[in-house]
């Protein structure tokens, strides 16, 4: 006898009209959103009404998007959800340095720099040395490893942001390291700042009684040959923001040093080691 659709078994009924020939990873990855999205609606008794308020909201977040912003990220890594499932693929061993969220400020393509260069291009900031080693899990330095980096300036824009105030290319560059495994740049002591909160994901978060700031960092992209892709930051250990991340990408072990320098160049030096995974 034809089953139809019941409250009961409503997952049931829409998980059963998959094809016989749907690829077998899309079966289970549907399936189960599909029992978990029923799931939700019945635990907590959805009305018709808050529905709709969830239609306008996915509306809008679709609306607002463009090839500049991309408010799903937005959304999903204020749900904790980006970190969650970037958790999920980088589980590291003891020692190895722990990945966090990638963002949306990254562009490929940022200028090589050498050693030592600056890459804070408008003279706003207090200067900072970052300096340290790419390693292995033995401690082994990582020759030609490429470390791209990334932070916002003085004011808490990305240069991205302010195309008619920053120089390109402001706080980006790209260094490799040689046999010892040693970096240094000179950038500034990054600043807190809030993310886009202009579009729906800021009124989500205004309802919810959320700040939309992220605590100050420095954004770092490492690759090696034999080496899993690194995607971190290091954290300023003095910031109001760490506990409060709106993106929920602190890790203790993130949290780096900065200290009032004694290089005679800079005003602040940052000393952070990172430790690559064999992959
Ligand atoms: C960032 O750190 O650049 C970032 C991460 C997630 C959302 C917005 C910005
Ligand atoms: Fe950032």
């Amino acid at each position: 006898m034809t089953q139809y659709f019941t409250e009961e078994r409503s997952a049931e009924a829409v998980n059963g009209c998959m094809g016989e020939t749907t690829d077998p990873r899309i079966r289970e990855v549907m399936a189960c959103l599909v029992k978990h999205l029923h799931a939700f609606a019945k635990e907590i008794n959805l009305t018709q009404a808050e529905w709709q308020v969830g239609i306008d909201f996915l509306t809008k977040t679709g609306q607002i998007c463009s090839g500049e912003r991309q408010e799903f990220i937005l959304l999903s890594d204020t749900l904790g959800f980006s970190m969650l499932v970037d958790a999920i693929n980088n589980r590291r061993p003891p020692g190895a340095t722990e990945n966090t969220v990638f963002g949306p400020f990254h562009v490929d393509g940022a200028p090589i720099r050498s050693m030592g260069d600056t890459i804070s291009l408008d003279g706003k900031g207090e200067s900072c040395l970052y300096q340290g080693r790419v390693i292995d899990l033995d401690g082994r330095p990582v020759e030609g490893a490429r470390i791209d980096v990334w932070s916002d300036n003085a004011d808490g824009f990305y240069d991205v942001q302010q195309p008619e105030f920053q120089p390109k290319w402001n706080n980006r560059g790209i260094f490799a390291t040689g046999a010892d495994g040693s970096y240094s740049f000179i950038g500034i002591k990054p600043v807190s700042y809030p993310i886009p909160d202009d579009g729906p994901v800021g009124q989500m978060l205004n309802r919810l009684g959320r700040h939309p700031y992220r605590p100050a960092h420095m954004h770092y992209l490492v690759t090696a040959a034999g080496f899993q892709k690194l995607v971190t930051h290091t954290f300023v250990g003095d910031d109001p923001y760490l506990g409060s991340d709106t993106v929920f990408g602190v890790k203790t072990s993130l949290i780096a040093p900065f200290e009032p320098a004694t290089n005679g160049r800079t005003q602040w030096q940052s000393t952070f080691d990172f430790v690559l995974t064999p992959g």
